[in-house]
């Protein structure tokens, strides 16, 4: 049998396997030093240009960072890696009171996106905040997609970010108390890695 005979009866036999058994769920779990390249490339696939290697070296840096508490990087993998996400804690700037996390940086290879990985990796930091008990999580991103998950700009104006933004819109919070209890707008401290203007 050719090949060509061959790529359409596995290219059937996928399209009726998918309308009978569910996808299996990508699976996530926290990154390992090992999967420094294929983060790597996770964002280099994701981003384009020169953003693809601020958010490649952004996501190696928080990888390998020893904070207190530890920055958190979930992979999620299919066969091959497929998307990241790290969050690093954040502090009352001038204290080391670790007030939650930042979420940062957030990449699905572009092959693998509009398929629910991104929504994967977001909600399992989200729980990952929530079960620690802290009071927020931050991201510096687009309110078009982080509003989905409850982020929100009002919730964000409590936490004055370490440098000025180029886009004030994309700063939102995720609140563990949905916003009930005011917190007076104060500096936030990030972890090292973060400590970079480009990034802001
Ligand atoms: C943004 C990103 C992480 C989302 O991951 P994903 O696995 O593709 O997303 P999901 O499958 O969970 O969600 C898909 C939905 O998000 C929407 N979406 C994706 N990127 C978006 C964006 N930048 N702004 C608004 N909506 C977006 C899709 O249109 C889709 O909407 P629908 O559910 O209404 O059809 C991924 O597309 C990506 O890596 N993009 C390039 C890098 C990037 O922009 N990272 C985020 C930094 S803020």
């Amino acid at each position: 049998m050719d090949s060509m005979a061959t790529q359409q009866i596995l290219n059937q036999g996928g399209v009726q396997r998918r309308g009978v058994v569910d996808r299996p769920p990508v699976r996530i779990r926290s990154a390992t030093i090992g999967d420094l390249f294929a983060i790597h490339e996770v964002h280099q696939s994701a981003f384009d240009g020169a953003e693809g290697d601020l958010t490649s070296d952004l996501a190696i840096r928080l990888l390998t960072e020893t904070a207190s508490p530890a920055v958190v990087s979930l992979v999620a993998e299919e066969d091959d890696l497929v998307g990241h996400v790290a969050f690093s804690p954040i502090r009352r700037a001038g204290t080391r009171e670790v007030e939650g996390y930042l979420l940062a940086p957030l990449g699905v290879k572009r092959a693998f996106q509009g398929k629910g990985v991104g929504a994967a990796l977001v909600e399992a930091g989200l729980q990952h905040v929530a079960r620690l008990g802290l009071r927020v999580l931050l991201v510096y991103g687009d309110p078009a997609y982080y509003g989905r998950f409850g982020f929100s700009q009002e919730r964000a104006a409590s936490f004055i970010p370490p440098y000025k933004l180029r886009y004030p819109f994309g700063w939102q919070a995720h609140t563990f108390d949905r916003g009930k209890s005011f917190v007076r707008p104060h500096l936030i401290e990030c972890s090292p890695s973060l400590e970079d203007p480009a990034l802001w």
